[in-house]
């Protein structure tokens, strides 16, 4: 039986499902895309992460599409997101670059176009130091346009938030960002729900993943006791723990994962409800370290992080 995911009201009215499939991978072949997202829609998920660069648009709708056309879903049952690249923020390069993505894809509409870094950078890495309020306008046209159901953005820090909600007539319903338990993120988090905003949480296990071995070393919470002992408390994964702890703090996830049986793993947690000293337990990991700092970035005018370790 596929698991029920709960959601949660964006500010346009949109049901969020809680936990969405992430689809980025460093190193995979389009057949292992294609199989993610279908095992994954058998799974339950009707969320589903991409963006035009992950290159995997095309393998990713055609997973969306055979599960329609099996019977397994509805269109309107989904809630697909995609992202704008950081060389196409332009204003006349937004609507464009957004069909792109939806004729890759093969559908009429996505739910969800976020801006995926507040940089732009032209196709030879030179920071092309637009204002991400100008893209943002083109943005919103997209959602007139009907090609998006909701835009949002992705990486933006506070000030760059602040100023995009004094300019923009169509607010963010959510900002993408690294949070998990060794990059709690409790100030911008705060920050959003403040504004109406839904932070969704990538990269959600932070240093407990095994998929970045260049952290060994950072990676107590892997082995720590303390989060062990609860975690076979409750009869979980650490994993699960720390999905838990997000959604506990009303922040989406997106994990990626292409093992079926953790898929099942990472949707299988409603039945636990984690105490204040628990979540506390999950908090003393925070060592504000990020997985995704953008180094390539780190000298353009739009680089949102200050914080790096
Ligand atoms: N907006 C942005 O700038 C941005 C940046 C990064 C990521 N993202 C999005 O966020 C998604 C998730 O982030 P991420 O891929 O960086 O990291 P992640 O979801 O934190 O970690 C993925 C890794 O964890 C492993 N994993 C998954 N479930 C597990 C479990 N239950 N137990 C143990 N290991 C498990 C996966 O392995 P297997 O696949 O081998 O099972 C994979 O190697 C991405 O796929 C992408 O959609 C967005």
């Amino acid at each position: 039986m596929p698991v029920e995911i709960p959601t949660f009201k964006l500010n346009n009215g949109a049901e969020l499902p809680v936990i969405g499939l992430g689809t980025y991978a460093r190193k995979a072949d389009p057949g292992q895309f294609r199989k993610a997202v279908e095992d994954g829609i058998d799974a339950g998920y009707r969320h589903i992460d991409t963006a035009a660069c992950y290159k995997n648009e095309e393998v990713v709708g055609e997973a969306i599409n055979n599960k329609i056309k099996q019977g397994v879903v509805r269109r309107e049952d989904l809630f697909v997101t995609t992202k704008l690249w950081n060389d196409r923020h332009g204003e006349k390069d937004v609507i464009p670059s957004l069909k792109e993505s939806l004729a890759r894809l093969n559908l009429e509409y996505v739910d969800l176009y976020l801006i995926h870094w507040p940089m732009s950078v032209d196709s030879d890495g030179k920071d092309m130091k637009l204002d991400f309020v100008e893209t943002w306008r083109a943005m919103e046209k997209a959602v007139d346009a009907g090609l998006t159901r909701s835009i949002g953005v992705s990486n933006f820090n506070e000030e760059q938030l602040t100023r995009l909600l004094q300019q923009a007539k169509v607010k963010p319903v959510v900002n993408q960002v690294e949070i998990n338990p060794t990059l709690t993120q409790h100030k911008l988090v705060d920050f959003c729900k403040q504004q109406g905003i839904q932070p969704v949480a990538y990269t959600p296990f932070g240093l407990i993943s095994d998929a970045r071995p260049e952290f060994a070393g950072k990676d107590v919470i892997k082995t720590d006791p303390k989060l062990g002992a609860l975690a076979d408390k409750y009869g979980k994964t650490r994993a699960q723990i720390a999905l838990k702890y997000l959604i506990q703090r009303g922040i989406v996830v997106i994990p990626k994962t292409f093992t079926p049986s953790r898929m099942v793993e990472n949707a299988d947690l409603f039945h636990f409800q984690l105490s204040d000293e628990e979540m506390a337990v999950v908090e003393s990991y925070n060592i504000d370290h990020r997985c995704v700092p953008g180094l390539p970035f780190k000298n353009m005018m739009n680089y949102p992080f200050t914080e790096l370790l």
